[in-house]
């Protein structure tokens, strides 16, 4: 490893910011005390001017400037700041957004209170004592933005304690966290547009610490998050969630709890309306209904990053069959734990639920969507595709923020 050029590398996520760009950096410049050796490093996406616009800047900035402009938008802002990060040389990096609505004057206060504190992640925080959100434009998406600040952090207690602002796009993290991922089973897979929750969840920084700022606003051009950004999140919250084996068994048995509503509303449907379906053959399609609900939301938000493995065909027709092999297998199941364990009907009943359950499950998490090993993923971030590619800005505008 040769030493590290810079101190502080700046990591700047850009989607069609041509009007900020000269502004950004000269705050930066402004804003870094002398000593201070930095880059900026633009992760672009854009389909604008904007590129031109960094190459044109950098000639006549006093600070070293790297532009990565990704042909394909993999994972959209999140993805492109994971690709800035491998792209920084120094011991800290600091990410933030290019529209000014992040106040530059503050990275050397991230810095400052992460050398003092000894914390690897400094978070400028809206919600910290003396913090401001202003920026936020209008009521509705102030309340969407502190109740999903609030869901987020209930669903994560630990990872995101001494968080008050999980969601804000503006943080100092070093090095030494990040590569952390980097040798965790699943690397980092962000997606959309919460890289600190990925960043916090799965590098698990040694030491949060945060200073708070005042969101302003933008200073050129428009926001570029969307209600589309709002389904992204819920996806990523549910694959985070769900990263170990312990949290997906809840969730697969939660959502096949709640098949049986499409079940039992087609059994009625079945057995009620004229000529009236006797009821054995009326349950076997019912069944089918209730697994086509649950292998819609297990395989688009639960294993939505390990389908890789099986066609969709394949993936539908096995979790079928495993689904009716529960079925068949129940009974003589809990026939046998009478027969030859001497067991009572109920406990015999409730435990062959319990085996069938887990056999199930075991076939589907570690057959059917089984994970990455660790020699399997390189040494760089794993970017999961996204099947979402085009950043286009919806109209509707993205309540979290
Ligand atoms: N490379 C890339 N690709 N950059 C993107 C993309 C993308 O798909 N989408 C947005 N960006 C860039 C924008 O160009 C901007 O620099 C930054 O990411 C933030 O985008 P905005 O559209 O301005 O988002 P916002 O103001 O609604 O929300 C921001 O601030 C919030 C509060 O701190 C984001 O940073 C949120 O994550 C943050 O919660
Ligand atoms: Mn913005």
């Amino acid at each position: 490893m040769t030493a590290p050029t810079a101190d502080v590398s700046i990591v700047v996520p850009t989607f069609n910011e041509a009007d900020n760009i000269n502004e950004l950096l000269g705050r930066i410049a402004a804003a870094l005390p002398p000593e201070t050796r930095a880059e900026v490093v633009f992760a672009d996406d854009s389909t604008d001017r904007t590129c031109e616009v960094i190459e044109e800047a950098a000639a006549s900035c006093p600070i070293p400037v790297v532009l990565h402009h990704r042909p394909v938008p993999a994972g959209g802002l999140g993805g492109a700041v994971v690709e800035g990060i491998a792209r920084a040389s120094a011991p800290w990096i600091v990410v933030i957004d290019a529209d000014l609505q992040h106040p530059p004057e503050l990275i050397p206060a991230l810095i400052a209170r992460g050398e003092t504190s000894g914390a690897e992640l400094v978070v400028a925080s809206r919600y910290a004592a003396g913090g401001d959100r202003s920026g936020l434009d209008g009521g509705y998406r102030k309340l969407v933005s502190s109740m999903s600040t609030l869901v987020t952090k209930s669903l994560f207690p630990r990872a995101l304690s001494g968080l008050s602002d999980p969601m804000s796009g503006f943080f100092a993290i070093r090095r030494t966290a990040v590569d952390r991922a980097a040798t965790e089973d699943e690397g980092l897979q962000p997606l959309g547009y919460k890289i600190l929750l990925e960043l916090a969840v799965r590098c698990r920084p040694r030491g949060i610490a945060e200073v708070p700022y005042a969101f302003g606003e933008r200073h050129a051009g428009e926001s570029k998050s969307t209600a589309r950004e709002g389904m992204r999140f819920l996806r990523h919250l549910i694959t985070l969630r769900t990263a170990d084996a312990r949290a997906r068994a809840v969730v697969f048995g939660l959502i096949g709890l709640s098949g049986f509503v499409p079940n039992l509303a087609l059994l009625w449907v079945l057995t009620t309306t004229a000529p009236g379906l006797h009821y054995a053959p009326a349950e076997i399609i019912a069944n089918q209904a209730g697994l086509l609900w649950n292998f819609a939301l297990i395989d688009s938000f639960v294993y939505r990053n390990q389908r890789r493995h099986h066609r969709r065909s394949v993936r539908l027709l096995t979790f079928a069959a495993v689904g009716n092999a529960d079925l068949v297998a129940r009974i003589p199941l809990a026939a046998l734990l009478i027969g030859t364990a001497d067991m009572a009907p109920l406990p015999a009943t409730a435990l062959s639920m319990a085996i069938v359950f887990m056999a199930r499950f075991l076939v589907v998490d570690r057959w059917l969507y089984r994970r990455l090993r660790k020699q399997e993923t390189t040494a760089t971030p794993q970017l999961a595709p996204d099947p979402v590619p085009d950043p286009v800005p919806d109209p509707v505008p993205d309540p979290l923020g």
